[in-house]
């Protein structure tokens, strides 16, 4: 079996386990400071398999030398929002610790993909290409999954249609300036203005920028966690088994959608050697200054980025 693993084994890299290990997709390493922590949930997680008759297996570590050959390289490691706090608030805290993993990880396994998670998501993913010196094509950031499933969630419970027919893009950088693109999404094929009406769609617009937001506000001590650790494992899948599969991450661009030099949601697919092939849809002026003023916060992000840490 393939081997991911998960650092920091938090609400969001120990669900990703858990989805990883019940669908057998990999064996999993979940490493965590915390002492005991993941290897308590590794061992209850272990214990799970024989119920769901699943043979993955199950390590948690502090230790990183049990990473080695991990053919994904996850990064869950860093802080969380509160109410009332951005995601770019978490760069000083969360740099540092991404930093360290990734400098950690890349030393046991210089083979793998690396999906990174923590926030600020564009910024940290561009740190994790930077420490561990990949080439673009094999860092990934998880993000637009994420926020294009808030976006078909919501549409879902507007129309009442199946989940599986709502196709949704949501592009740009994961902050609230993120570009859901109503004009590509649809409902089986359907232009989404011929279900809803001009209100209804702007407030889903709304929603999914802000949908990050909406949960930690009812959580109270933390973020998201099901939806984002599910995302993460649909891309390791897609790269485990090559299977060309086209959903919106943030990828390096190198001139794609007029930007160089920064992580950013487009749709890319996704195979065996990670990033295979970053996807230009065709823009209209609007949807184009919408990404720009996405672009220019992600940029933004960087720039305070590169003044904390060499790169
Ligand atoms: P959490 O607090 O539940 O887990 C984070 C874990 O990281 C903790 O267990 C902590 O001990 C561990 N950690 C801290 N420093 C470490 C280090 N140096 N090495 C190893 N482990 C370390 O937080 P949660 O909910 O899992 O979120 C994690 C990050 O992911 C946050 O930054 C959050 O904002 C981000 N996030 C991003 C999403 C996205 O769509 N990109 C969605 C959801 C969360
Ligand atoms: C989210 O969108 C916290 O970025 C995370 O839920």
């Amino acid at each position: 079996m393939a081997k991911i693993s998960v650092i920091g084994a938090g609400m969001t890299g120990s669900t990703t386990a858990h989805w990883l290990a019940e669908r057998e997709i990999a064996d999993v390493v979940l490493v965590d400071i915390v002492d005991g922590m993941p290897q308590g949930k590794a061992l209850d997680l272990t214990e799970a398999m024989p119920i769901i008759g699943s043979d993955a297996k199950i390590t948690g570590t502090s230790d990183y030398a049990d990473t080695a050959d991990s053919d994904i390289v996850v990064i869950t490691a860093g802080l969380p929002r509160k109410p009332g706090m951005s995601r770019e608030d978490l760069l000083v805290k969360n740099a540092t610790i991404v930093g360290s993993v990734a400098e950690e990880t890349i030393k046991y396994s210089p083979n793998a993909t690396y999906i990174v998670l923590t926030n600020p998501l564009d910024t940290m993913t561009y740190m994790t290409m930077k420490k561990t010196g990949l080439p673009a094509n094999k860092v990934i950031g998880q993000a637009g999954v994420l926020d294009s499933a808030r976006m078909s969630a919501f549409i879902a419970m507007e129309t009442g249609v199946s989940t599986q027919n709502i196709n949704c893009y949501v592009l740009g950088g994961h902050g609230d300036s993120m570009v859901p693109l109503t004009r590509h999404s649809n409902i089986a094929g359907v232009p989404l203005e011929k279900y809803l009406d001009a209100d209804k769609l702007a407030a889903i617009v709304q929603r999914t920028r802000k949908g990050g937001g909406e949960i930690v506000g009812l959580l109270k001590t933390g973020s998201a966690f099901y939806a984002p650790s599910l995302a993460i494992v649909q891309m390791a899948e897609a790269i485990l088994s090559d299977r060309n599969l086209i959903l919106p991450c943030a990828a390096y661009l190198n001139g794609e959608y007029g930007q160089e030099g920064i992580f950013f949601g487009a749709p890319v697919m996704l195979g065996k050697n990670g990033i295979e092939k970053i996807i230009e849809y065709e823009l209209n002026d609007e949807e184009k200054a919408a990404l720009q003023k996405s672009a220019d916060a992600v940029h933004k992000s960087v720039e305070e980025l590169k003044k904390l840490v060499e790169l």
